[in-house]
């Protein structure tokens, strides 16, 4: 069984065996159960490895395209506002962006645009998208993403929005096609990798898993988008505690 998420984030629930998408669809209290569930826990998790760091921010990360870091980002974003915290969710995909599309945000001011120069952060920050949470897109699509992601602007936008936030979420590009999310992630608590049941393969992760420690970038637990519980016909998402032993 498929999940397919309407506009309004309803739910239909289909036999058919085609994948189906969640494009355009965030975490709200219309939200199935078991997602609002599934977010709720990844959250739970998250907070405690966080409760030991100093960094409170976040990147948003997996090894491959299309395994769930935008989709996961948003509503996790969304589901940590829902305390009541100050939540910033920054796209820091300058390659192929989506937090803008996800929210039906304009993309003209933005990570780039910033970084550049053209725009202060206050010109490119939408306030209060859902309560409590604030959003930056990437901006027009710049020629020199890594090198933008790596400038001393970003590094001090990274301290100025830690300091202003009581959490700051960071979608990336895949970590084993560039090198964009292993730059950001440094100045950051760490990564959460996401794989997608069906999808990552184990060699894949690994490699992502080795960049991180060659890099000395904290892994902060993994989720497994998609997956398919025994205990329920749902698909969700699991979250886990990297286990380091494990992939010795
Ligand atoms: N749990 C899920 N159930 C159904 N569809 C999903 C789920 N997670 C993600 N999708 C869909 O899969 C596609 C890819 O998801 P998403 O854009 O979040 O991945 P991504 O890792 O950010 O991709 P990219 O590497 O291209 O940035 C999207 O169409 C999204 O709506
Ligand atoms: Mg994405």
């Amino acid at each position: 069984m498929n999940v397919k998420w309407s506009e309004k984030g309803a739910v239909d629930f289909t036999t058919s065996k085609k994948r189906k998408t969640m494009d355009g669809i965030l975490l709200s209290e219309s939200a199935p159960f078991h997602v609002r569930e599934a977010f709720k826990t990844i959250r739970t998790n998250l907070l405690f490895t966080l409760a030991t760091t100093d960094s409170k921010a976040v990147v948003v990360a997996s090894a491959m395209p299309n395994e769930g870091k935008s989709t996961t980002s948003a509503n996790l974003a969304v589901a940590l506002a829902q305390t009541g915290a100050q939540v910033l969710l920054m796209d820091c995909d300058l390659r192929k962006p989506s937090v803008h599309r996800l929210f039906k945000l304009p993309m003209d001011k933005g990570l780039t645009s910033v970084l550049c120069g053209i725009d202060k952060i206050e010109e490119a920050l939408h306030e209060n998208i859902t309560p409590n949470l604030d959003i930056i897109t990437a901006g027009p699509i710049s020629p020199n993403p890594s090198e933008l992601l790596g400038s001393t602007r970003m590094s001090d936008l990274l301290t100025i929005v830690q300091k202003a936030y009581d959490y700051v979420i960071l979608d990336v590009s895949p970590v084993n096609i560039v090198s964009d999310a292993i730059i950001v992630a440094k100045q950051t608590a760490g990564i959460l990798l996401i794989a997608r049941q069906g999808q990552s393969r184990h060699d894949q992760l690994r490699k992502a898993i080795d960049s991180c420690e060659f890099a000395e970038v904290n892994i902060l637990g993994m989720v497994i988008n998609e997956s398919k519980s025994a205990s329920t016909s749902y698909y969700g998402y699991e979250y886990s505690k990297l286990d380091r032993e494990a992939k010795k």
